[in-house]
């Protein structure tokens, strides 16, 4: 067998062996079998873009391990924290698959800490809250959460999960939009001169180049009429949650890519996906989606309702450098109460750019935009000035929230820490970092495959 032929693709890898493709991402990622190949160069993608993997050396580790003479784990990784056995739909339980979010932890990963390092009824701040999984775990736990994002859209996000309803009037209105938005994709089989007038109407106010680019034209009528139905309800943005994720799942974007789209023209055939191994159709309609998410949105509703506590869940949109804590909670439970501690996972440097990924909601609903506020965004890149500026920002945020968390307080840091930014970060902004969690990635909310590794920093204000 020639070298190139012995590589084959986690998938392809996993049916051969009889392991899982998680499995081998896993050994991947505690470096038990290499990314490189004899020659020591990074091994190739497969032409789909699929990570690949050495049969060979796949099939010798795997006897060694039926012989007892490999180590499973390796040294430094903490064992606990790899959470291998947590299946997708846990990680992603309830309210926290509201709406997909690329660069989320999971809810187990924040439980783990949140329950070694604080009690019920003490109050936990997260600066770089994004799509609120600290504040949704920490509620469940019965620990007030305080939240500060850069990013409406994300604050909307943490808003819809962790706000409490009335279970009834939301499933109520929920169906009956969704009824209206049935009727009218009925009617759209069969064009009147009244029908095309009132669509031209409809569409009058929709300018944005990206929507009129990205969506089939009956997805782009049916969004647009159910936007245009939300002001008539009382749950309007658990409404608005609910159309963005309909509308991010109806873009012309292959599925395998619906995280990170790559291609700069919108799909317009069959194609051969790598998600669903088969050939796929773009999708048409935004309909089909509103009824998937419908019914699943009123599910985690109840779900979440049943674990939620009456704990207080405070969001603040802005900037963590710049909030000021104690006049936004003046007039709250939780004034001249000090944080009893953080849990956070700021952006890893150059990474992920976190307006631009929710791209598709601000041009739908026109809210405002603060990229430029964005500590470490990715179209900043990686350079020796990106992780100098990342240092500085990270560090800004600490000085700025720190004045309120206890002089004992535990600061819980969760980050990929390859460039080693984090001694510098510790020290400007004041902290000491006290022990380090070492944890391997392999499964995240939003399925990437490239696993990583992650450090957890227990830090505390110097005396
Ligand atoms: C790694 S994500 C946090 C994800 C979160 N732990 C979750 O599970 O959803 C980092 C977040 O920090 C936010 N962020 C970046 N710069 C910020 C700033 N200056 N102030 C507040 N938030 C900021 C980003 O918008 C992003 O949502």
């Amino acid at each position: 067998m020639s070298t190139n032929l012995e590589l084959v693709t986690l998938p392809e890898a996993a049916r051969i062996t009889g392991k899982t493709p998680h499995n081998i991402r896993d050994y991947l990622q505690r470096q038990r079998i290499g990314k490189y190949n004899h020659q020591g160069e990074l091994i190739e993608r497969a032409r789909s873009g699929e990570l690949r993997v050495s049969l060979k050396e796949l099939q010798t580790f795997l006897s060694m391990i039926e012989q007892g003479i490999d180590k499973h784990h390796q040294a430094g990784l903490h064992p606990e924290l790899g959470f291998h056995q947590v299946s997708e739909s846990q990680r992603t339980k309830h309210v926290h698959r509201l709406h997909p979010y690329l660069g989320k932890f999971i809810p187990q990963l924040v439980e783990w800490f949140l329950s070694r390092y604080f009690k019920p009824n003490q109050v936990i701040l997260d600066p770089f809250m994004g799509s609120g999984t600290t504040l949704v775990q920490g509620n469940e736990m019965k620990m007030h959460t305080i939240g500060i994002e850069i990013s409406p859209f994300n604050c909307l996000i943490a808003q819809v999960k962790t706000q409490p309803y009335d279970l009834p009037k939301v499933s109520a209105e929920i169906l009956e939009i969704e009824q209206h938005l049935t009727e009218f994709s009925k009617s759209l089989a069969t064009p009147t001169k009244k029908l095309e007038q009132f669509k031209k109407k409809l569409l009058a106010d929709c300018q944005s180049d990206y929507l009129n680019t990205w969506f089939a034209p009956n997805a782009l009528l049916e969004m647009w009429y159910y936007r245009h139905l939300i002001p008539g309800y009382q749950y309007q943005d658990l409404l608005r949650v609910l159309l963005s994720r309909a509308v991010r799942s109806s873009r012309l974007v292959p599925h395998y890519d619906l995280a990170t789209p790559k291609q700069s023209l919108p799909v317009g055939q069959p194609y051969w996906c790598r998600k669903h191994q088969r050939y796929c159709t773009p999708i048409d309609n935004c309909q089909s989606k509103i009824h998937a998410y419908s019914a699943d949105t009123v599910r985690r509703l109840m779900e979440f309702d049943s674990l939620r506590s009456n704990r207080m869940v405070k969001i603040f949109q802005g900037d963590s450098r710049q909030v000021n804590l104690k006049r936004e909670l003046v007039n709250t439970p939780l004034a001249n109460r000090l944080i009893d501690g953080v849990f956070t996972s700021p952006p890893y440097v150059g990474q992920i750019d976190y307006h631009d990924q929710h791209r598709y909601a601000y041009e739908l609903f026109g809210f405002p935009r603060q990229d430029s506020l964005e500590v470490g965004p990715k179209k900043r890149g990686k350079s020796k000035l990106a992780q100098q500026e990342y240092v500085e920002g990270i560090a800004e945020v600490f000085q700025n929230v720190l004045p309120w968390i206890k002089p004992k307080g535990k600061i819980l840091v969760v980050a990929n820490d390859r460039f080693q930014l984090y001694p510098d970060i510790a020290k400007l902004s004041g902290l000491t970092i006290v022990e380090q969690f070492q944890r391997a990635v392999t499964k995240r909310t939003e399925q990437g495959d490239d696993p990583y590794q992650e450090t957890i920093f227990l830090m505390m204000k110097k005396n």
